[in-house]
């Protein structure tokens, strides 16, 4: 009784002055890089991205473990950070993701860059938030092919792993709840601000060559930015892939007609963001376009029924890659190792 009392007096003081670091650690830092909100000094539809701003510390370090935790997979090989590299714009640069046992996936993996800002998550939104779409990939058969009970069992049998969730949540008794919450907060600060086209919203005449500014005029002249707006440049509403002229594919994802069951909704996808495009390749949502000036040929084609000089195609092409940002310096997280309870991954079972 008193050891135990003691252990949890020791983990509360411990939480203390971890918080109490963290917020000297903010504060410090507060100036430079915490936060200070950017602002346009433009009348644009375009919004700069705004720095994250980290509210809980340590929700959001268990999360990042999470992120690039592979035994959430039954493969113990398998993390979130696999189909969505943070090395690589937060994408897995293949046509579709490999999932369990070498699976061929169904459609594109979309970057989790920016992922905060959709209003809703998935190409056909059918989960409303971060946090409900980080239970899908664990027990999705095709992905980690983990159950969410075995992947519960598996941190729960990791002291470092109790101890981390302690920390974050005042209880070492983990459920998926807790783990979906974690990843959700740690996904909140993959934001990608001060990017050249964020720098020339927020007043630097600088920060684009002529070339870019043209494209950017053309990109909203031409119509793009009646999709592609607001700080994501996207993922704000559902439209129809091939509105003029139909797209051809051979995937068989059909839209936001599978969540709605609506005729209407057919072929109808949450439009992508266009942040950090450059390094999100290849494009849509059966990777169909290898290049940015393809996806753009076909955008103007389909979307809009127009046709771009090669000139034209260059300049939107040139805007686009502006809209790279800084992207999130992440620290590698030294994982825990697993205790003799852990259940063993299992890499060649079904
Ligand atoms: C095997 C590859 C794979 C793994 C592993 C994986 N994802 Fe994904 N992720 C995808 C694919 C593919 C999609 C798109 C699926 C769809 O829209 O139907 C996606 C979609 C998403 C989205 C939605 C983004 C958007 O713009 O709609 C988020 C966020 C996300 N994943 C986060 C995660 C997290 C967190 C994990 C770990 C718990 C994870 N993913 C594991 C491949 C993967
Ligand atoms: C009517 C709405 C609409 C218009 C107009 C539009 N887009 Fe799109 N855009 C979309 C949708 C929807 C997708 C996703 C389609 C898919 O994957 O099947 C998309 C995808 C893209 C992609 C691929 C992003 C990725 O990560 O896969 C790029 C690049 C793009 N659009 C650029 C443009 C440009 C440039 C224009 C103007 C020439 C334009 N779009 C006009 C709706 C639109």
């Amino acid at each position: 009784m008193k050891t135990a009392y003691l252990v949890r007096l020791v983990m509360k003081l411990k939480k203390l002055s971890a918080a109490l670091l963290a917020t000297a650690a903010v504060s410090m830092t507060g100036v430079s890089m915490a936060y200070v909100e950017i602002v346009s000094v433009r009348n644009e539809p375009v919004e700069p991205i705004q720095p994250a701003k980290i509210t809980d510390p340590q929700l959001v370090k268990l999360g990042a473990m999470l992120f690039f935790e592979p035994r959430l997979s039954k493969s113990g090989f398998i993390s979130c950070n696999s189909c969505h590299n943070l090395s690589r714009g937060g994408s897995d640069n293949l046509v579709t993701s490999i999932g369990h046992n070498w699976q061929q996936g169904p459609i594109n993996s979309p970057t989790v860059l920016n992922s905060s800002l959709n209003m809703a998550q998935f190409w056909d939104g059918r989960a409303a938030d971060l946090k409900e779409q980080a239970a899908g990939p664990i027990s999705n058969p095709g992905e980690m092919a983990f159950t969410h009970e075995l992947a519960v069992e598996v941190l729960q049998s990791i002291p470092g792993y109790t101890t981390e969730f302690y920390r974050a949540f005042g209880t070492d008794r983990i459920t998926i709840d807790m783990v979906t919450d974690a990843i959700a907060a740690f996904e909140e600060t993959l934001t990608t601000p001060h990017s050249p086209f964020d720098k020339w919203l927020a007043g630097d005449d600088d920060a684009l060559t002529a070339t870019e500014l043209r494209g950017w005029n053309l990109f909203k002249t031409s119509g793009c930015v009646a999709c592609h707006n607001g700080a994501a440049l996207g993922g704000n509403s559902f439209q129809r892939m091939g509105l003029v002229e139909p797209y051809q594919t051979t995937n068989e994802a059909e839209g936001r007609s599978a969540v709605t069951g609506a005729d209407a909704d057919r072929f109808n996808f949450k439009v992508p963001t266009l942040r950090n495009v450059e390094l999100t390749y290849p494009y849509f949502h059966d990777g169909g376009a290898d290049t940015l000036a393809e996806a753009v040929d076909i955008m103007g084609r389909l979307q809009l029924g127009k046709r771009y000089t090669p000139d034209e195609n260059a300049a939107i092409v040139a805007f686009l890659r502006t809209l790279t940002g800084e992207q999130p310096r992440i620290v590698m997280p030294i994982l825990p190792p697993s205790s003799d309870a852990t259940p063993r991954p299992r890499p060649f079972d079904d």
